[in-house]
């Protein structure tokens, strides 16, 4: 059976709904935490129990669709792969570096995709109170308010995000000082959030007029990625070629000149792929 975008999304809000309860209920309160691909890559229950919560529910209501999601592809450790079939694509808690913490910019973040397309994006951000939603040709939103990317064009007037990711390699580490030391002279400022979905909807928002990053997982993506397009701004490879969600780099911009600049003047890293 095919269900319209609006029955998906009906569905799932109910399911973001209790997953916000569980986060804003722990983000204080003492968890346990392990690390997963590097040692400031965690893990918490609470993304165990989110991630559940949101497939489980999905599941009974569409038994027929696939998953794609952060905690149960980290546990497999196989490569990803994503078919035409209709896919949810899950960050339970985006920013687990940030929960941890007790600092308020996590997201729980959904995509819906069918034949590769996003179909739906939804980063909600519940300790904030932000809920960014996206349905394909229907606009993006701000707590049901629609919203727009800002336009700018121009390198010198932006406000751009650059996030350093979970990646402590020294190679890694050093790309990301090179590249903050190429921009953070020339750009209105530098900002670094510390959740790729949060950094995505705020270019949406236009309180963001770039964001890039090299290492985000296809979950970190997919749900901005239908945001940014439905707000009207452009979601590409840093190089200036097209996004591919398997390739684990992004660069969002708030036009394409804005982003074509930024690709030209990025130095490129080249991560670990999601499909190997
Ligand atoms: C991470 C966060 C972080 C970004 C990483 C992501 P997680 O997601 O979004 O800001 O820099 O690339 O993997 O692990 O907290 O879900």
């Amino acid at each position: 059976m095919v269900q319209s975008n609006q029955e998906c999304f009906d569905v799932v809000m109910k399911l973001v709904d209790k997953a916000c309860e569980l986060v804003k209920n722990r983000i204080w309160a003492s968890k346990t935490v392990t690390t997963k691909a590097s040692a400031i890559d965690f893990v918490t229950e609470t993304d165990k129990e989110v991630e559940d919560l949101l497939i489980n529910g999905l599941k009974s209501a569409f038994p027929d669709h696939k998953f794609i999601g952060e905690e149960t592809s980290s546990e497999t450790n196989s490569a990803l792969t994503l078919t035409d079939d209709p896919t949810w694509i899950i960050d339970p808690v985006d920013g687990t570096l940030n929960f941890v913490h007790g600092n308020p910019h996590v997201c729980i973040s959904i995509g819906f995709y069918v034949g590769k397309e996003g179909q739906i994006g939804i980063i909600d951000v519940p300790v904030i109170g932000f809920r960014f939603t996206a349905i394909k040709g229907e606009g993006a939103k701000l707590n049901g308010k629609p919203i727009k990317v800002s336009g700018e064009k121009e390198l010198s007037n932006a406000l751009i995000c650059l996030e350093g990711g979970t990646n402590t390699t020294p190679e890694k580490r050093e790309n990301v000082v090179e590249n903050y030391k190429t921009f953070y002279p020339i750009v209105h400022g530098v900002r670094t959030y510390g959740s790729a979905a949060y950094n995505l909807a705020c270019v949406a928002l236009g309180a963001l007029d770039a964001y890039c990053e090299y290492g985000p997982h296809i979950w970190d993506m997919a749900a901005g990625y239908v945001i940014i397009q439905e707000a009207g701004g452009v979601f590409i490879d840093p190089s200036g070629g097209p996004i591919d969600l398997m390739s684990s780099r992004m660069l969002a911009a708030s036009s394409a000149e804005l982003g074509a600049e930024i690709a030209k003047k990025l130095k490129q890293f080249y991560p670990k792929r999601d499909d190997v």
